[in-house]
């Protein structure tokens, strides 16, 4: 009935044809398209079918109208309409029907879909519940548990399954307009009228409360879930009108609440990452085989996930033992990813015999069209790596370095070829973490950048692009938060009471449990290294050393901030460690004070923010919106505030200045402003503009 919803009668059957590309999101225009398009159908035809034109159905509301002042119609209306239409409707799915997409579809009377569609109600994902009858609509259908299961885990169902689960009633193969019209017609020879699920019985009641309380637990602090729980409660409950207007209560709760904010630029910003106007037109360089060279903690880890996402590798390691060892650690990875069902016994076998090398020889690169080193944190042994390398690689090949702190530059210049050397920083566990940092190198060629981003895609994983600097994005923003961890404990908190703290926050974990995990002695050897340019009033956490001389390595030595008993990963506090906190303090003459968790947390994230700004100011980051998902995806920051930048702009600029400007009076050298973040502030701008001004 308008550009987006096209109506054509095709013999008895209308068919309402949805064209909104690229995903056919139910924009204002669609709605309202739908909304006629019943009307027309209703004079013309004896049955409707709702069709999606392209790739997909329907993926769902349209997210970018989210936070805009509603315009009529409603969907909720217009599922309503469809759902009281005299004349059989059917709705005929590809691709995906999700959130209202599938919405739409549960309020068709009847439902076909293609083999490979999928459909779900993802709504918790982007902060709020299914708002156009999914809440109730939904379990009439399948029952309380399914529809409590797939709605509070937003969960992409596959057709064979939704029918088992009495969501879909056909599947057949072929064109969704075909099979849709086909099924139309049966539909109306049969004599089959509207068979509204509002209409059907309510679904037998369950343990409401412990399938909320059950969905807090799992939201570490994400609200969602557990509301939706009871907008499905209510369909047990309440006739079909009342459990509509609880849905739309609660609906417009969440829409209001910050989490929905923050989930929805967490959604935007992962799509915004890989949008580089440098790299639109730049083709990437084909990519089959990788070479690693060391097969340790990374290395390892990184061969897996190329062998896992179809690729062929060739790892190199220093000796015949070190390749036992590095064949062990991958087969012992991919062996887990057979338990879990993500790999199968044949694939198993197949890269093994086929796709798989270890040896000690460098020859064995020559083929590789990207070479992926991650030996030791050291200069100078990448830097003789790559002069091995760069004779053996092919012309074209891509050198990439895994180093988690060291200057590109420096290494590249070692080879004939900078243009073709870059960063690609995994994050361990390499085949598990969904970050890649794409390090641009001053000489690196934009089709080498393009390579990594498709190989990012390839390996399922985020990549974002960052500059050359100690640290790059996120380690660099690291070093900077966690001293403010370390400030922190030398002046009186425990380290227990901060990593409370920041797991209340909403972190997956503290950073003095994320200490253990990846070992104190990293700590001490990058403190080592960089005492010797330190600026003399840069507070040391000294105490930390103390630990490191006294063998507390962290979870590999079974003591480190936590003490770790076998079997168990959770570590326990260890009441000596405190004591050896105290005893530093003393020796640094620091009368100890205490904090509270909302401080904890207020240093921490501005800390944090505040280095994000100098990494943006830098071009380290291009937006803040690369430092919200390297965040999001490397460093266990909560999805639901949206990343680091995003929190800050909701806090308010002017008052994290204020922060700032009160701690700088104990220690004003940490405690620096930075220029972006005080303009930003002055000027009542925030973030998220400088991401909206961003060219793409
Ligand atoms: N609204 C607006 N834009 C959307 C959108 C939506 N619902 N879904 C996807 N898009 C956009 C993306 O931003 C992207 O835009 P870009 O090309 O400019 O970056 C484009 O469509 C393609 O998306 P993807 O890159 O994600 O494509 P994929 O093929 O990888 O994935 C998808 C497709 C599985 C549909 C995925 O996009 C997705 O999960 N979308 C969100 C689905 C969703 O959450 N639906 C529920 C919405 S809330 C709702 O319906 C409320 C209702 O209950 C009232
Ligand atoms: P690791 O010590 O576990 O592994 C290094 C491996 O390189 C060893 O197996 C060693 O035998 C091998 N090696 C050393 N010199 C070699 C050479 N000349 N030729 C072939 N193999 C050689 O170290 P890890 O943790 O895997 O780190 C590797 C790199 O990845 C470092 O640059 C590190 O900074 C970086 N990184 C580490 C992360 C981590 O969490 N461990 C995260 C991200 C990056």
């Amino acid at each position: 009935m308008n550009d987006v919803v096209v109506c054509d009668l095709q013999g008895d059957v209308a068919v309402l044809r949805i064209q909104n590309p690229p995903v056919n999101a139910l924009s204002q225009a669609v709605r309202q398209g739908l909304m006629d398009g019943i009307v027309w159908a209703e004079q013309k035809a004896r049955a409707v079918l709702i069709v999606g034109s392209g790739r997909t159905f329907i993926a769902g509301a349209d997210i970018s109208e989210f936070g805009k002042p509603p315009r009529d119609p409603w969907l909720p209306e217009v599922c309503n309409r469809i759902e009281a239409s005299p004349i059989p409707v059917v709705a005929s799915l590809h691709g995906t029907a999700l959130g209202g997409g599938l919405e739409v579809a549960l309020a068709a009377h009847y439902r076909i879909a293609v083999p490979a569609a999928k459909v779900g109600l993802p709504e918790v994902n982007l902060g709020i519940l299914p708002g156009a009858g999914g809440t109730q609509r939904l379990p009439r259908l399948t029952g309380a548990e399914a529809a409590l299961e797939m709605i509070t885990s937003g969960r992409h169902v596959p057709a064979a399954e939704a029918r088992t689960l009495g969501i879909i009633d056909e599947i057949a193969d072929g064109e969704p307009e075909a099979i849709g019209l086909t099924y139309a017609r049966q539909l109306i020879e049969q004599g089959h009228g509207p068979r509204p699920v509002s209409k059907m019985a309510s679904p037998a009641p369950v343990d409401f409360d412990a399938w909320h309380d059950k969905a807090l637990k799992a939201g570490k602090g994400q609200i969602a879930p557990a509301t939706a729980v009871r907008a499905v409660q209510a369909a047990g409950e309440l006739p079909f009108a009342e459990g509509l207007a609880r849905e739309r209560e609660l609906f417009s709760g969440l829409m209001a609440s910050p989490q929905r904010e923050g989930l929805i630029h967490a959604f935007f910003a992962e799509r915004a990452v890989a949008k580089l106007p440098e790299l639109k037109e730049v083709a990437a360089r084909p990519v089959g085989t990788v070479g690693v060279i060391g097969g340790g903690t990374m290395g390892a880890g990184i061969a897996a996930s190329a062998l896992l996402s179809g690729l062929t590798v060739a790892l190199v390691e220093r000796d015949d033992a070190a390749v036992e060892k590095a064949r062990g650690t991958v087969e012992t990875l991919l062996g887990t990813a057979v338990k879990r069902g993500k790999l199968g016994e044949p694939a198993f076998a197949e890269i093994k015999a086929q796709r798989f090398t270890v040896v000690t020889d460098f020859a064995a690169l020559a083929n590789a069209d990207l070479v992926i080193e991650a030996v030791f944190e050291d200069m100078e042994v990448k830097r003789e790596v790559f002069r091995q390398l760069d004779p053996v690689a092919k012309p074209g090949a891509i050198l990439a370095t895994n180093t988690s702190y060291l200057d590109v530059n420096e290494i590249a210049a070692v080879t004939a070829r900078p243009a073709d050397v870059i960063g690609l920083h995994f994050f361990s566990p390499a085949h598990v973490m969904k970050l890649l940092e794409i390090v641009v190198a001053d000489a690196t060629a934009p089709e080498v950048v393009a390579t990594g981003f498709t190989l990012a895609k390839r390996l399922g994983k985020v990549a974002v692009r960052a500059g050359v600097c100690d640290g790059f994005i996120g380690n660099r923003i690291l070093s900077t938060y966690r001293a403010a961890a370390d400030h922190m404990v030398l002046d009186g908190a425990s380290p227990y009471q901060i990593d409370r703290a920041l797991v209340a926050f909403g972190f997956a974990m503290g950073p003095f449990a994320v200490s253990d995990l990846a070992g104190l002695d990293i700590g001490y050897a990058t403190r080592k290294r960089k005492a010797a340019t330190r600026d003399p009033r840069e507070r040391v956490p000294s105490y930390a050393d103390r630990l490191y001389e006294m063998g507390r390595y962290g979870q590999k030595t079974g003591r480190g901030y936590y003490l770790y008993s076998e079997g168990r990963r959770a570590g326990i506090e260890d009441p000596e460690v405190e004591a050896i906190i105290a005893a530093e303090r003393d020796a640094l003459g620091i009368t100890p004070r205490d904090f509270t968790d909302e401080e904890i947390q207020r240093r921490y994230m501005t800390a944090m923010v505040n280095e994000g700004a100098r990494v943006v100011e830098e071009g380290i980051a291009r937006r803040p919106l690369d430092v919200d998902v390297t965040l999001l995806y490397g460093y266990g920051f909560p999805r639901w505030r949206g990343g680091p930048m995003k929190w800050a702009d909701m806090v308010g600029l002017n008052d994290l200045l204020r922060d700032i400007e009160a701690f700088a009076k104990d220690d004003a050298f940490f405690w620096q402003a930075a220029p972006l973040l005080r303009r930003l502030a002055d000027d009542g701008r925030t973030f998220d503009e400088l991401n909206k001004q961003a060219k793409v």
